[in-house]
């Protein structure tokens, strides 16, 4: 479907919701003002990243399905696009089912991917995609006898609905299975007791396969792919990423026919970051996103359309053109210290380091391991603009004021 584009801010405005207005959610809101699109940013608390940058700004309990629905109601945006997993899907399913609003990429993508377990069981069960072996649980007793019971150590338990890593263990032996229930227990963002626990892959390397579902000439839907990106994850948070990642060419067919299966299930229009372990020729499905991912950061240096620019065309139904311009890496800055309206030093240095730049998401308050800004680099050579985009990174010094 192609949305005709109007005038922001007048009677014939296309009119876009993003739940969820953080860094990403930022560079949708970016992408889809620059084709004059009416933006609503909507996030839990005030100045979110997303809400600096857009023509309305609204604050609510986007998991509250009252709030979220009286706030749909009033804006009535033509579309709502989910930037964050924690939302009341009931409700964009049913304002959907209405006719009320386009929910990006489908309303029943934003429930199957809201928490680990609907979009587990549809990668592994009804699509038959390789996975990593898993189980859920709701108690330690349940999550001993899964192990013991056939998915062994290594393994990883994480709670159904988390993410960035929060509350996500890796256990060795017997003894790690209490203290990992219980960080599964203190870093879910729902408090209800459920995880899932997975057998550990032994991966050579780990990509996310950005992946387009937008509309040809033709008015059907086509599957673009972004060249893999490689990325680096320490306590299940990204930390560092390139494009492109070698693959085998086995590899790559495997991965693009998983991607491939899955975003074509889950249906609609957009953008989508599929998550892949590979080892020699084989790929494990690990999850998606069914919106920009953060190791996708990289394509704002690395793709003529970066994977924001993507999502906004594809959503509008306009074409996408996935080639990579050139290689080049992301490097996360994180907060460092915890403080309110904290200062970056070092910017100037960090800009020094040649062919880089920055992003400094702008977020109100700073957190130790909270995500504060990427730095970007390109190089001819993958690995090179890796280590720019790290030397920059740690040049910039997050204080307090
Ligand atoms: N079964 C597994 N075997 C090996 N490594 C794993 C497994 N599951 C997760 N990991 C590692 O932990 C990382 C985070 O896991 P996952 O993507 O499931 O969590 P997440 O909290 O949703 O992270 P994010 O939201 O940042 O993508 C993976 O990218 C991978 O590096
Ligand atoms: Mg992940």
């Amino acid at each position: 479907m192609t949305v005709t584009l109007g005038t922001p801010l007048s009677p014939h405005a296309t009119k876009v919701m993003l739940l969820g207005s953080g860094e990403l959610g930022k560079e949708v809101l970016i992408a889809l003002q620059r084709l004059g699109v009416e933006t609503i940013a909507v996030d839990r608390y005030d100045n979110a990243p997303g809400q600096q940058v857009a023509h309305h700004a609204r604050t609510i309990t986007m998991s509250d399905p009252a709030q979220l629905r009286a706030l749909i109601e009033a804006e009535q945006p033509q579309l709502v696009v989910p930037e964050i997993e924690a939302i009341a899907t009931p409700v964009l399913e049913a304002l959907e089912a209405e006719g009320r609003v386009r929910v990006i990429p489908t309303a029943r993508a934003a429930r199957l991917t809201m928490d680990r377990e609907g979009i587990r069981r549809l990668a592994a069960e009804t699509l038959g995609l390789p996975t990593s072996p898993y189980k859920f649980c709701d108690s330690q007793e349940e999550l001993q006898a899964a192990i013991d019971g056939g998915i062994g150590y290594p393994c990883v338990v994480k709670p159904v609905m988390s993410s960035s890593g929060k509350g996500q263990s890796k256990l060795d032996g017997p003894a790690d299975v209490g203290p990992a229930w219980q960080a599964a227990m203190a870093g879910g963002r729902v408090s209800h007791g459920r995880v899932i626990v997975e057998g550990f892959i032994d991966f050579d390397y780990e990509i996310t396969l950005l992946t387009v579902r937008a509309q040809g000439a033709d008015g059907q839907v086509q599957t673009h792919f972004c060249d893999p990106i490689g990325h680096i994850q320490v306590s299940g948070d990204y930390v560092e990423s390139w494009q492109p990642h070698p693959m085998s060419p086995a590899a790559l067919d495997k991965a693009r026919q998983i991607a491939q299966a899955v975003t074509g299930d889950l249906g609609g229009q957009g953008l989508f970051g599929v998550e892949l372990f590979v080892k020699g020729d084989q790929v494990w499905f690990s999850e998606v996103s069914p919106r920009p991912h953060d190791t996708g950061m990289v394509t704002m240096i690395t793709q003529h359309q970066n994977e924001f620019e993507l999502h906004a065309r594809a959503i509008l139904g306009l074409p996408v053109d996935t080639t990579l311009r050139t290689p080049g890496a992301s490097a996360v800055i994180y907060g460092g210290v915890e403080a309110a309206g904290i200062v970056f030093d070092g910017v100037d240095e960090a800009l020094r380091v040649p062919r880089t730049e920055l992003r400094l998401f702008g977020k109100p308050e700073s957190f130790a391991k909270r995500r504060m800004g990427v730095a970007l680099a390109y190089d001819a050579d993958v690995e090179q603009a890796r280590v720019n985009a790290k030397q920059a990174a740690g040049r910039v010094r997050p204080r307090q004021a």
